[in-house]
């Protein structure tokens, strides 16, 4: 039998390169050595957006964006997280063995609370329930199909290693192996792209490059990209500029050198460079991205690709909770 890895994407927001090079493609590139489990983490986004209309847009955005590159629901399972209630009983039970104190000590709780208290405001201003329990239900979506990897950035390190504590919890306390212990895939590349101001790409930043952008607004954002004020005719230096940077993550190996060349050279201007990064980038997503617009033009086909998955994978959830019910005494 194949192993399982499993990753989520929140939806909030639009994808962006940063989201591609560093959890979608490396995700993807599993689907033949392992039983690949790709979800929409909408729950989790429900933590931070309370507007309807955006979290429905997002989740439809994050969907079209996975199938438009490639995921095949058929090869894996593909599905949303509020589709499985299993997920959220489990959840429940995971709670009854963390140590609260464990979630004092996650990174995204305690940066809210060490910003309320250098502004002077109450620790918990801002942080309601979801957030501070966030990892205890990332924990129950690895856990709850037996994952034994995990593909994510390195922000997401602290969460695999929760999921790790608390089933070796929960294992150790009934003596088996109830669960599965999941191992963190980590791409250290990812804190490598850079956005458009030369900081890691992040939707915190407001620095992003969105992935399906049409070439004119594409365009647009390139020309965004912060570079020095060198001049036209002035040799430059490839490896401190953001512009060849990102060059370098969708050109060949043999692009990139001619490119370099050509900034060594000089006479090459960053207009030059930069129109150099669209057309690898503008090349790299143009089938996708019809294949993405088609797909948010009919939202009913996503509805029922997510159906479809849903119903795959909830037989498996029920079968891993109730072997769980049985093993803690819930009848
Ligand atoms: N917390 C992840 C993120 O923000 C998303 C996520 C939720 C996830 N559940 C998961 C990732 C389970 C991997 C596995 O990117």
């Amino acid at each position: 039998m194949k192993k399982i890895s499993l990753t989520g994407i929140k939806p909030t927001g639009t994808p962006h390169l940063g989201n591609y090079l560093g959890a979608i493609r490396p995700a993807l590139e599993l689907t033949q050595e392992y039983q690949a489990y790709y979800f929409i983490a909408d729950y989790h986004a429900l933590t931070t957006v309370h507007n309807s209309a955006e979290l429905r847009e997002s989740i439809y955005k994050v969907a079209a964006t996975w199938l438009a590159l490639g995921l095949n629901p058929e090869e894996s399972h593909f599905y949303k997280q509020s589709d499985i209630p299993e997920i959220f009983e489990l959840n429940w039970i995971l709670s009854c063995f963390t140590p609260k104190g464990f979630m004092n000590r996650a990174h995204a709780y305690k940066d809210m609370v060490a910003k309320n208290q250098s502004e002077g405001q109450d620790v918990d201003f801002g942080v309601n329930m979801g957030i501070y329990s966030y990892p205890s239900l990332m924990s129950s979506d690895i856990l709850m199909f037996r994952s034994h990897v995990v593909p994510v950035g390195k922000d997401q390190k602290q969460h695999i290693e929760f999921a790790r504590d608390v089933a070796q919890r929960i294992n150790n306390h009934y003596g088996r192996d109830l669960l599965v212990v999941p191992e963190a895939i980590i791409r250290d590349e990812t804190d490598l792209i850079p956005g458009l101001d030369g900081r890691k790409m992040s939707k915190s930043y407001d620095n992003t490059i969105e992935i399906f952008l049409k070439p004119k607004a594409l365009k647009k954002k390139i020309g965004r990209i912060v570079t020095n004020s060198q001049g036209i005719e002035e040799a430059k230096d490839p490896d401190t500029c953001n512009v060849f940077a990102l060059y370098k993550l969708f050109a060949t190996a043999e692009q990139s050198t001619a490119l370099a060349e050509r900034y060594r050279a000089g006479g090459l201007g960053w207009g030059h460079a930069k129109a150099e990064l669209l057309e690898v980038v503008d090349a790299t997503f143009a089938e996708a991205r019809e294949r993405y617009y088609a797909y948010l033009d009919n939202t009913a086909e996503l509805d029922k690709i997510l159906a479809h998955g849903a119903a795959k994978v909830r037989p498996l959830a029920q079968k891993v909770l109730a072997e769980i019910r049985d093993a803690i005494g819930i009848p």
